[in-house]
C-alpha cells in the first residue's frame, strides 16, 4: 500500500505552481501524489498542465450551478471520493466558502505573493509596489473565513528595488515554487 500523502491542488490560472507541487512528486522530492486539480475556469493553462501529468481535473464554470455552497458540494464529494489529507491552493480566484472550509478546515493552505498581513487579496504585487516598498515576498498560510488571514505557515522575502511589476511576479514565482514543495513537505512529514 502506498504511504503518499494524497493531495489536491486548486488553481485558476497558469498552474505553475501545480507544475512545482506534481513534478516534485514525481521525482520523489516529496512523498506525496497530486491526485486532483480543481480548476474553476475551463479554459486555464492548468488544466493542460493536469492532462500532461494525467491527473484527474476537475474545472467547472460556477455560472452552471445555483450557488457557491452547490459547486463546493461537489468539490467535497470528489475530494472525500479520492481521500485527500492536503488542498493546496495555488493560484485559486475564488474565496474558499463554509461548505468547503467546514469540510476540510485546517487541511487547506494557500499561496500568497506578499508578506502577509500586508498586501491582502487579489493584485498584492501590484499593490506592494504602488506602496513603494523594497522588500517583497511570499507567504504560505492555512485557509480560515478571512481573506488571506488565516495562521501563517511560511514566508520568504526578497530584495527588490525597481518599479515592474513583471520582475517580481517573476522572482516571485520562483521563490514561491521552491517554498511551496518545502513547506508541503514538513507539513506531510509531522
Ligand atoms: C501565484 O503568484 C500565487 O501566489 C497567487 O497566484 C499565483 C498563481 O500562479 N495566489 P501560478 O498559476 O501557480 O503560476
Amino acid at each position: 500500500m502506498s504511504n503518499k500523502a494524497k493531495i489536491a491542488v486548486f488553481a485558476s490560472g497558469v498552474g505553475s505552481n501545480f507544475d512545482a507541487i506534481a513534478s516534485a512528486c514525481k521525482r520523489g522530492e516529496l512523498n506525496a501524489e497530486v491526485l486532483l486539480v480543481v480548476c474553476d475556469k475551463p479554459q486555464a493553462e492548468v488544466v493542460n498542465k493536469a492532462k500532461q501529468y494525467d491527473i484527474e481535473c476537475f474545472s467547472f464554470n460556477p455560472k452552471d450551478y445555483a450557488s457557491k455552497s452547490d459547486y463546493e458540494c461537489e468539490i467535497v464529494a470528489r475530494l472525500d471520493a479520492l481521500g485527500i489529507e492536503l488542498v493546496c491552493l495555488a493560484g485559486y480566484m475564488r474565496i474558499v466558502g463554509d461548505t468547503l472550509l467546514n469540510a476540510y478546515e485546517g487541511r487547506i493552505i494557500n499561496i500568497h505573493p506578499s508578506l502577509l498581513p500586508a498586501f491582502r487579496g487579489a493584485n498584492a504585487v501590484e499593490q506592494a509596489l504602488e506602496y513603494g516598498v523594497k522588500v517583497f515576498g511570499v507567504t504560505i498560510h492555512y485557509v480560515d473565513s478571512s481573506l488571506d488571514g488565516g495562521k501563517i505557515i511560511a514566508q520568504r522575502a526578497f530584495d527588490y528595488e525597481g518599479d515592474s511589476a513583471e520582475e517580481v511576479h517573476r522572482i516571485g514565482h520562483a521563490v514561491e515554487h521552491k517554498l511551496y514543495v518545502e513547506t508541503i513537505k514538513k507539513i506531510i512529514n509531522r
